[in-house]
């Protein structure tokens, strides 16, 4: 997590979350403090819901997927978080009202948002989670959402060319399926998709470049033995606009007989090899669990320097996925850190980090500021 140029870079930080009707969470008000927030408590107790409702206050999405009908508490028809950002050239003040039978209301500073990046822009957060195991153990599409989540949040323009080129995707797909098309119409979204699609791969490239060494210096830092990871981008086309044109040309008609579209930035990954050997298919579960750890702290490191804000980090129930001697490293490396993190845990102690922690404690929603050894 370290780098050179740290002392240019302002830590993002939420100085207080309200929220009411929020799944388990009893009419909430938290003041989590600017450096390492410890969330402890039994399992079901809602930490993670917790870090839910801070994670949704940045990415306006559930990390476990889940729908507005699922964050809305069971015995409410509606839901509200207000959270108050610091860190930035000025502070910021965040709402969001969701309910079972309203649209999504948000607001920045008492004014509408004009476009979810902007949004985006504002709160950047990096978040670990258990289901994170598929990053390294999955297929490629969790791989391209990690990347492009990064890029969307360091860049509006990838955000938007991004939702040009997958309407295009699905147009085109649409289109493919369908027999009684006219095949020009189908054709007709090739300029876009390879005029889209080659500022995309040429984006991932960069970002890839800047990730791949952090990546792999975070893992033997973690890992420490004496596997190397080895990681690079895996275009499924060169990333260049007249190279996706003459693919989608050469595939036309495959396509057609498939019925979708096969070759563009859609189908790209995100290569992780250990010793040269996949590791999707060829690592432990340990390797998965640190080399998921190892991207997002290259994640937190690149975002730090490419915005010059360090996000906030989240990881929930990051201990139970840790060996006893990687747990320590990990937390090695974490106490370097110098944005704001929160973690959550059942065991308290398994949190190796003593200076600027503030403890927090939850039981049956309701959260409590408090010593970790209750
Ligand atoms: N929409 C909801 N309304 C009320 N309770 C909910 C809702 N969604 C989940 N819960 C409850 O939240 C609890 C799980 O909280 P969670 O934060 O996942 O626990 P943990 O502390 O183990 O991370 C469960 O008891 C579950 O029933
Ligand atoms: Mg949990």
């Amino acid at each position: 997590m370290a780098s050179d140029s740290r002392s240019a870079q302002t830590p993002s930080r939420v100085t207080s979350l309200r929220a009411q009707g929020f799944r388990n969470l009893e009419s909430l008000a938290f003041e989590p403090g600017s450096h390492f927030n410890v969330i402890h408590g039994d399992n079901g107790a809602g930490k993670s819901n917790l870090l839910e409702a801070i994670y949704y206050l940045g990415a306006l999405k559930s990390f476990r997927g889940a729908k507005t009908d699922d964050l809305v508490a069971l015995d409410s028809e509606q839901a509200w978080l207000e959270g108050k950002l610091e860190g930035g050239p000025a502070p910021h003040n965040l709402r969001i009202e969701i309910g079972r039978s309203q649209r999504r209301r948000l607001q920045l500073d008492g004014k509408r948002p004009r476009s979810s990046s902007i949004w985006h822009q504002t709160v950047r957060m990096v978040l670990f989670h258990p289901g994170d195991l598929v990053l390294a153990a999955g297929a490629p599409d969790r791989r391209r959402a990690f990347v492009d989540r990064m890029l969307e949040q360091m860049d509006p323009i990838y955000s938007s060319t991004l939702t040009r080129y997958e309407k295009a995707l699905r147009s085109r797909n649409r289109l493919l399926k369908d027999e009684r098309t006219d095949l020009r119409s189908v054709r007709a979204y090739d300029a876009i998709l390879s005029k889209a699609g080659a500022v995309i791969a040429q984006a991932r490239e960069r970002l890839i470049e800047d990730l791949a060494p952090r990546v792999e210096r975070a893992f033997s830092d973690v890992f420490a033995g004496d596997t190397p990871l080895g990681v690079r981008y895996l275009p499924r086309v060169e990333p260049k606009e007249e190279a996706i044109a003459e693919a989608l040309e050469r595939s036309f008609d495959k396509d057609r007989a498939r019925g979708f579209t096969a070759e563009g930035p859609h189908a790209d990954d995100l290569e992780l090899q250990l010793h040269d050997v996949g590791a999707r298919h060829h690592g432990s579960q340990g390797q998965h669990r640190t080399i998921v750890l190892a991207l997002k702290t290259a994640e937190l490191d690149l975002l730090s320097e490419r915005t010059k804000m360090v996000p906030i980090l989240l990881l929930d129930d990051v201990s139970s996925e840790l060996d006893r001697s990687r747990n320590r490293r990990f937390f090695e490396v974490l106490s370097h850190a110098g944005g704001q993190v929160f973690l959550t845990t059942t065991h308290p102690e398994f949190i190796l980090l003593e200076d600027d922690r503030v403890d927090f404690h939850v039981e049956d929603g309701r959260v409590t500021r408090g010593s970790s050894c209750p």
